[in-house]
């Protein structure tokens, strides 16, 4: 199993604030998103581009995969947050308001024509109505060695301002299009991370959305607030008893007995090869939940 990387939490630290670009390097988040987007004012988008690019050069994060959340193309900004790229560490950018292949398409050429490394992937936002719409054709532009499309992240704000729907606790109207999107994600290999939770002092009301989440298939959930970490690593992990039954439905796969089969009793159940498939996944994360623990 290929390029498995544990994505429970991602927290987002806006590239204009000093103090939380420096906290981030402390925090146990899987993944950080600076952002030059939303969470930076008009007046602060150089300086906080300059940041950007000075932290990542001095580094300091560790194991924590490293994502820039760039301004639109169409933007005064976006040309310039992806001229950034071209000699960075970082692991990837975030594109927001993502609505069609073509989309990433000129993302990727701007990426060519900045001569970034070939390696850097692309993420993708879906946070419009066109962009749930046109989901499938995105997740279809996924593939390629350049500039990879790797993860969805759903932007739930601007769904809700976009689409007029109520952000209730329940998510009733958000449940359709986040199916959506979790379902072009799978089809095309794509992991997909689930929208912010903004009240951050409300920890009942973040563990549900974070269950609910987990349950929708999400893999990990975007975060704005160091005290919402802990939680998304929680959920997000296989539990261990969970990761027992996975190995041991993989080690029965192994008997001899059970060779050439494709469905076996198990502890009163029935188990058939796309369990062990289910499993090896599971074993898998947890490794690499394990593994980075240690790195
Ligand atoms: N990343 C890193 N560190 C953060 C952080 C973040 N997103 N949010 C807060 N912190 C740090 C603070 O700097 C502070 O550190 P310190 O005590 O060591 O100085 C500590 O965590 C506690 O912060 P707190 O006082 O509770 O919050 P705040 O009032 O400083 O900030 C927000 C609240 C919402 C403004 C802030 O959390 C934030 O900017 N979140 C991200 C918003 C964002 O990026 N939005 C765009 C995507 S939706
Ligand atoms: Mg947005």
């Amino acid at each position: 199993m290929q390029n498995i990387r544990p994505r429970r939490s991602v927290l987002y630290s806006p590239g204009s604030n000093a103090r939380a670009l420096e906290k981030a390097k402390t925090l146990p988040a899987d993944a950080l998103i600076l952002d030059l987007e939303d969470a930076v004012a008009p007046d602060a988008k150089k300086k906080a581009r300059e940041r950007v690019r000075d932290v990542l050069r001095d580094g300091g994060y560790g194991g924590r995969e490293m994502v820039v959340r760039i301004n639109p193309l169409a933007s005064d900004w976006g040309r310039a947050d992806l001229g950034l790229m071209a000699s960075t560490s970082a692991d990837a950018i975030l594109v927001s308001k993502v609505q069609s292949a073509a989309n990433i398409a000129a993302v990727r050429d701007t990426l060519a024509f900045v001569e970034a490394p070939d390696r850097l992937a692309i993420w993708a936002m879906i946070e419009t109505p066109l962009g749930i719409l046109n989901v499938h054709e995105i997740a279809a532009a996924a593939a390629g060695n350049r500039y990879p499309l790797t993860v969805f992240v759903m932007g739930t704000n601007d769904i809700a301002k976009e689409t007029r729907a109520r952000q209730r606790g329940d998510r009733a109207a958000m449940l359709a299009w986040l199916s959506q999107c979790v379902l072009a994600a799978r089809a095309y290999g794509l992991d997909v991370l689930d929208g912010v939770y903004n009240n951050f002092k409300d920890a009942e009301g973040f563990a549900r959305e974070c269950e609910q989440g987990r349950d929708l298939g999400m893999d990990g959930k975007t975060l704005i607030h160091p005290g919402q970490i802990e939680r998304a690593n929680e959920t997000f992990s296989p539990d261990g008893d969970e990761v027992e039954w996975a190995r041991t439905i993989i080690e029965a796969f192994k008997l001899p007995e059970n060779q050439g089969k494709g469905v076996i009793t198990l502890d009163g159940k029935m188990v058939e090869l796309l369990h062990r498939d289910m499993a090896l996944r599971t074993v898998a994360i947890a490794d690499a939940i394990a593994e980075a623990a240690t790195s």
